[in-house]
């Protein structure tokens, strides 16, 4: 397959939309007729800005100071190939990637300079690398051949292999990688002490990445979603990626966790139910969740805040929820305005949480500066934001 092809009704996710033009590695059609592609992220260990020393489990003095992120004017995501479909939080309309810290320029009579971005890979004339280098590689064939095994055996612990699809309709957007997983992944990598051992439930996982990353870590990490089709290509990703597990831990579990259903799927007939055991283990041991770019529908950003408090009331211990949102803002014609009407709700939502009178529970907010450092490679652009709650008995 030489191009690839997106339709009106499609998003895609900027991880996705700079991939060079080139042969791709589809590997095979999902269950639904959807190409499924094969990319590699690679893992920057040994970036000198970082506070690792080479190895996983590196020196993590360097803690930052959390504080409010910083709020933007201006963001987005290029409108790209295949955004469509009007009013969707996951698409985006002004874009500033790649120019933070700019601030507006007036030329010399006072006009708005716009400062284009830089070239995309589908440029005619492309400037080479066409912008950071911020996607990840989409294998084609002959470099899979051209690795020696030797030479891939020396580099899978730096490498995160994942399958997803390319453009999805909005209730597919599970099958792609979204930036917020990278964005949580690099905290967690950053915080590994914090996760070392733990129980870890990741709620609306999608492809899996953030739960394997969090493996890497953590004792057992429950990794959840909906739909048998991206559970069965969550559990495809984690077994690519069972090298990264921590040595001695309970690896990844893919389970089935619906925030618009009060209970666990314990039915065995259905697949990525729940065991009484694994019940027993995550409401017993679970003292982190984890949600990466899950609030782009009002009503399911609330489904997502119910589950967690529900679970939080589950829980034995005390817990901590680590959350990643995009601020994605977008020109609606019903404001005649640029808006973030998603995250606006998102952080009522939060603002509620932190408000609600609850007899057992106390639920604490806070932001976390997002000056931690980056192992992975894609655009550390300023709306990204992560967001703690910490749970404790009243
Ligand atoms: C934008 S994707 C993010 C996926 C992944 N966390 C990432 O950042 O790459 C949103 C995820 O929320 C999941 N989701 C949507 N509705 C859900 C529900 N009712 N229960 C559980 N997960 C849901 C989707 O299946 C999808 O995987």
């Amino acid at each position: 397959m030489d191009e690839v092809t997106f339709k009106s009704d499609t998003v895609l996710s900027d991880v996705h939309l700079y991939t060079p033009n080139q042969r791709h590695l589809m590997v095979r059609l999902n269950s639904m007729g959807q190409p499924v592609f094969l990319s590699q992220f690679k893992l920057l260990w040994n970036q000198d800005s970082h506070t690792d020393s080479g190895t996983m489990g590196g020196d993590h003095r360097d803690v930052p100071r959390e504080e409010t992120p910083a709020r933007t004017g201006s963001t987005g995501s290029p409108p790209g190939r295949g955004h469509g479909g009007a009013g969707s939080p996951l698409q985006a309309g002004v874009h500033a990637a790649g120019q933070e810290g700019m601030g507006a320029q007036l030329d010399e009579d006072g006009d708005l300079d716009v400062v284009r971005r830089p070239r995309a890979a589908s440029d005619p004339n492309p400037v080479w690398p066409p912008r950071d280098k911020v996607h990840p590689m989409i294998l084609a064939q002959e470099e899979e051949d051209v690795l020696g095994d030797e030479a891939q055996e020396s580099s899978t612990h730096n490498i995160i292999k994942i399958e997803h699809t390319m453009a999805t309709p909005l209730e597919d957007v599970g099958k792609q990688v979204w930036r917020g997983a990278l964005f949580l992944a690099d905290y967690i990598l950053f915080q590994r002490d914090l996760f070392q051992g733990c129980t870890v439930l990741e709620l609306g996982a999608g492809t899996g990445f953030t739960s394997i990353i969090a493996a890497t870590a953590a004792q057992t990490v429950y990794c959840t979603d909906v739909g048998a089709d991206l559970l069965a290509t969550c559990q495809r990703n984690i077994a690519l990626n069972s090298h990264l597990t921590a040595p001695g831990g309970g690896g990844v579990k893919v389970r089935e966790l619906d925030w618009l259903k009060d209970d666990l799927c314990t039915d065995p007939e259905v697949p990525f139910s729940w065991s009484e055991e694994d019940i027993s283990d995550l409401y017993g041991h679970t003292t982190i969740l984890l949600a990466a770019e899950v609030f782009y529908d009002d009503d399911l950003t609330d489904a997502l805040f119910k589950t967690l408090f529900r679970l939080a009331h589950r829980l034995k211990n005390a817990c901590t929820a680590i959350l990643s949102v995009e601020k994605r803002l977008n020109f609606t014609l019903s404001h005649l305005d640029v808006t973030c009407e998603a995250y606006d709700h998102f952080r009522a939502c939060l603002r509620q949480l932190e408000q609600l009178q609850d007899s057992q529970l106390r639920f604490a907010v806070e932001p976390v500066e997002a000056a931690f450092p980056q192992h992975l490679e894609y655009e550390r652009i300023r709306q990204l934001e992560l967001w703690k709650i910490f749970v404790e008995p009243g």
